[in-house]
């Protein structure tokens, strides 16, 4: 791990020779690298299978001694020390001075992991326990509004964190959804303009509806503005129902869960402290949906299966923590990154998944490796000399075929595309006759993603066809790309694809040299955005702006003052 004293990865002697090999390997295409591996051994001399996971690296424009090179500058940068380090619990948040345990978060009951003389697992088991028992009573129907009615709508307020990676999850098992559970519906509010929330509002019966507070600050104003209004919506609604009535602090109590690490801003909320689930510091927002932030996966798959998922993570943790760095899944997908970024000069990823259940997983990504590697200053407050987290987006891969691929395809921006698909799909179908139409749609899935992968990689060459093409029927090819192959969508294929990703992020932090715990570039925006809206209310003079957020905000008082 880096301390005060860590040379920058590009003085590195791995880094170096990775310059000096990228010279040549630059230029060569990655088709080329297909032809001269004679025994066909690309693919199982590149991919690897972990936890219910094949992940194919042999389209990735690289050989056996870039390979080496790479491993060579993940041990110099410390890599295994660093994992050791995330693992056991040593303060690798830096600049917030304290540990980053997610992992924790999925270990076994009977596991220990003391970390500063706490024995971290009994407390999550605690959580965990405690999560259970509220997932339960809502199951059971037994968790009654202030009128007396079980609640049927659980809208989750949270954003980033606290959104993206319970939304994500929830989408992705709804089929794992127990059929003998109380039929509740769980949604999503994010944004902090109330567009999303109202939709829910103005078609949802306030008397069996309940909202979950899930903020890890509390003190997110997307998250207590939304919060805010739905408390109005509640009160306004049921204070004054029937001939009784109902006290505000009944409703607030029945009608709310708060999820966060401040019980103390929580209580001053009005949040009834049994509502309470609490979770700590140590974890980040975007490593969070393991604990009590994952209240709506645990609502929609049911508690048993939300183990399975923490299972499924733990799978991976155990390889991470285990197996040599060059068999190693995440340090692997890890490098290839390293590889494309920093000697290719790479700096766009696409995350295109073939199921459409895993249609928020890319949004989950973005915020999960840019928030985490977006980042351009080191853990020792240098200046980093050299490209870190690439611009990440995506698309359900199919959809994407239709809108950006063209970019992929022909555009003039070399992309590394992630492609990810489950193998089996639609055994559980019960009609025979439908299952058959869903399995022949799932080929015709994995066919377009396979498909796509080629011709990304070997261009023209993709077709045995020497009829010549003018120039803009023509593909260069070239573009190199990982695919991950889940054997099945399952909560523990889920789990360990998500701890994947997580721990492939934290080695690129580590060979970058940066904290990806920490989140510094969203504060000021935040606090700049505070002072801007006392100006658009009023209440403070906007003279001193520039020119053109004055004139914008002219614009918004001329249009109030003339609707
Ligand atoms: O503003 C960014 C951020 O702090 C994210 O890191 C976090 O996931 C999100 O806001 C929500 O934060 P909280 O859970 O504290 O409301």
């Amino acid at each position: 791990m880096a301390n005060a004293t860590s040379p920058t990865p590009d003085t590195l002697p791995a880094w170096q020779a990775l310059e000096r090999h990228a010279e040549v390997h630059r230029q060569r295409h990655v088709s080329r690298l297909f032809d001269e591996d004679q025994n066909n051994q690309r693919f199982t001399r590149f991919s690897r299978r972990v936890a219910g996971l094949t992940l194919d690296l042999s389209k990735q424009r690289w050989d056996g001694d870039t390979l080496t090179h790479l491993l060579a500058l993940a041990r110099e940068a410390g890599v295994p020390d660093a994992i050791d380090g995330l693992l056991s619990g040593r303060r690798v948040n830096t600049s917030e001075d304290r540990p980053a345990l997610h992992t924790a978060l999925r270990l076994p009951a009977d596991a220990t992991l003391n970390v500063e003389g706490e024995d971290v697992v009994a407390e999550v088991h605690q959580s965990l326990e405690q999560m259970a028992a509220l997932v339960e009573r809502l199951h059971a129907g037994q968790w009654r509004g202030a009128t007396g009615k079980p609640i049927q709508r659980v809208i989750n307020l949270g954003v980033g964190g606290s959104d993206l990676g319970p939304q994500m999850v929830t989408h992705a098992l709804a089929d794992f959804t127990p059929a003998a559970i109380h039929p509740l519906k769980v949604h999503f509010a994010s944004t902090m303009d109330g567009s999303q929330l109202v939709d829910y509002l103005s078609r949802l019966d306030p008397e069996t509806t309940l909202f979950v507070l899930s903020s890890k600050s509390f003190t997110t104003v997307d998250t207590l503005t939304n919060a805010e209004t739905a408390r109005d919506w509640l009160l306004s609604r049921l204070t004054r129902q029937g001939a009784t009535p109902i006290s505000p602090e009944l409703v607030i109590r029945q009608h709310f869960i708060g999820v966060s690490a401040s019980p103390e801003r929580m209580t001053r909320w009005g949040i009834a402290p049994a509502h309470q689930l609490r979770f700590w510091e140590w974890v980040g927002g975007r490593y969070s949906l393991w604990g009590t932030i994952g209240l709506p996966i645990a609502l929609v798959i049911g508690m048993a299966n939300f183990r399975r998922l923490l299972a499924g993570a733990h799978a991976m943790d155990d390889h991470f923590a285990r197996t040599p760095l060059g068999d190693n899944a995440p340090v692997m997908l890890a490098l290839a990154g390293i590889w494309n970024v920093n000697f290719l000069d790479i700096r766009a990823h696409s995350i295109l998944p073939y199921d459409g259940r895993l249609e928020y997983f890319s949004a989950y990504l973005e915020q999960l490796e840019m928030e985490s590697n977006g980042k351009s200053v080191t853990r020792d407050g240098a200046f980093a000399n050299y490209a870190t987290c690439p611009v990440l987006w995506g698309q359900l891969g199919p959809n994407a075929q239709h809108a950006f691929y063209q970019l992929l395809h022909q555009g003039t921006q070399p992309v590394e595309c992630d492609f990810i698909a489950p193998l089996s799909r639609y055994d559980d179908v019960e009609d025979r006759d439908t299952r058959r139409l869903l399995q022949s749609q799932h080929r015709l899935t994995l066919a377009n993603c396979f498909a796509q992968s080629r011709l990304l990689m070997l261009g023209d060459d993709a077709i045995a066809d020497d009829t010549p093409r003018p120039a803009h029927k023509r593909y260069r090819g070239n573009q190199p790309s990982t695919t991950v192959l889940l054997d099945r969508l399952t909560p523990e294929t889920l789990g360990s694809l998500i701890a994947l990703y997580e721990h492939k992020v934290f080695v690129q932090a580590t060979i970058w040299g940066i904290n990806p715990f920490d989140q510094w570039g969203v504060e000021l925006g935040k606090r700049i955005a505070g002072q801007t809206q006392q100006m658009l209310e009023g209440d403070v003079a906007s003279d001193g702006m520039d020119a053109s957020t004055r004139g914008l905000m002219d614009a918004f008082r001329a249009s109030v003052e003339q609707p």
